[in-house]
């Protein structure tokens, strides 16, 4: 017997965690699709139990913008409300501040009370509320045409939807500060694109599982609508079969992604974040 404890996930630890989350939601869980790749980055955290058997488990990365993220955060169903996910949060607070980390951030499902309790008592703040969104490639092609936007083309400070956004973008499953340093990077990759009258703009950003993704949408209603429509003529959508988008609630990138015919996607999620300094 030793003492319970968090440690460092091993390869070892696979098969025992993929057992205890193969029912974490109605249709399982995608753990398995992302063990290799969070065990290779060095984030991957399980809490073991006085047996030595995993019990627990969490993905914490360290993101571009001096912020953390947490997730992947999985409690045995038969050890629940033992504590468990409040200690490995809290480990994760204090893995990050010891890395210089200025806050801790992740995003739940809306309908996640046992997680929103549980981050409530460790002093997490909602920071928006976002829906997911997702097209299929539409049949027919508008003629509206798009133009990459060059260096120097677009000034973030008065980019109005990002304040709503405060200040961060999407990115996958995560939300990340939009950093000058990051902008100039998708600007000289050529994934900032406009509308010919420079009225609206987007960052498209490629993503291996669900698509190519719209990571941030800047413009009024009504131009956001029209360089929706002309997503599709872009040679960076030319193969994919569907575009996604997390974006938040109430603005009018999410009246622009309606009109245009997106589709609401996977429930509302929540972005919370942490303090640590
Ligand atoms: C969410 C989850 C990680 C919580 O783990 P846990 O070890 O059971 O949580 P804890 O025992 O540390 O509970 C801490 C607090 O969270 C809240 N909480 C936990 N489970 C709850 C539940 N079923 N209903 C309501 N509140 C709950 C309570 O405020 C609790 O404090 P209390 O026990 O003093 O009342 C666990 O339920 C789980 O693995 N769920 C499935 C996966 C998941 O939802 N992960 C989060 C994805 S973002």
């Amino acid at each position: 017997m030793h003492r319970s404890t968090i440690r460092p996930a091993t390869a070892a630890d696979r098969e025992p965690v993929l057992e205890f989350c193969a029912h974490t939601w109605d249709d399982g869980d995608y753990i398995d699709e992302v063990y290799d790749g969070w065990l290779a980055d060095g984030g991957l955290f399980v809490g073991e139990d006085e047996t030595g058997q995993p019990i627990a488990l969490m993905h914490l990365m360290l993101m571009p913008d001096s912020g953390a993220w947490l997730e992947g955060l999985r409690v045995a169903p038969k050890v629940r409300r033992h504590g468990w996910g409040r200690r490995m949060v809290a480990f994760g607070m204090r893995w990050a501040h010891k890395r210089g980390a200025h806050s801790l951030s992740l995003m739940t499902s809306q309908s996640n009370r046992a997680m929103i309790g549980l981050i409530g008592q460790l002093g997490f703040e909602l920071v928006l509320a976002a829906q997911w969104y997702r097209q299929n490639r539409p049949a027919t092609s508008s003629q509206t045409e798009l133009i990459i936007a060059g260096p120097g083309s677009i000034d973030l400070e008065s980019a109005q939807l990002l304040k709503a956004h405060r200040g961060r973008y999407a990115r996958g499953w995560s939300f990340w500060k939009l950093t000058p340093e990051l902008f100039a990077g998708h600007l000289q990759r050529g994934e900032v694109v406009q509308t010919i009258d420079r009225q609206a703009w987007a960052i498209i950003c490629p993503n291996d599982v669900d698509g190519p993704e719209i990571a941030h949408l800047e413009g009024a209603e009504g131009d956001l609508t029209l360089l929706l429509q002309g997503l599709w003529n872009l040679p960076a959508l030319a193969q994919a079969k569907r575009v996604v988008t997390l974006t938040a609630v109430d603005t009018a990138a999410e009246q622009a992604l309606s009109a245009a015919g997106f589709e609401p996607w996977e429930g509302m999620f929540l972005l919370y974040e942490r303090s640590l300094r």
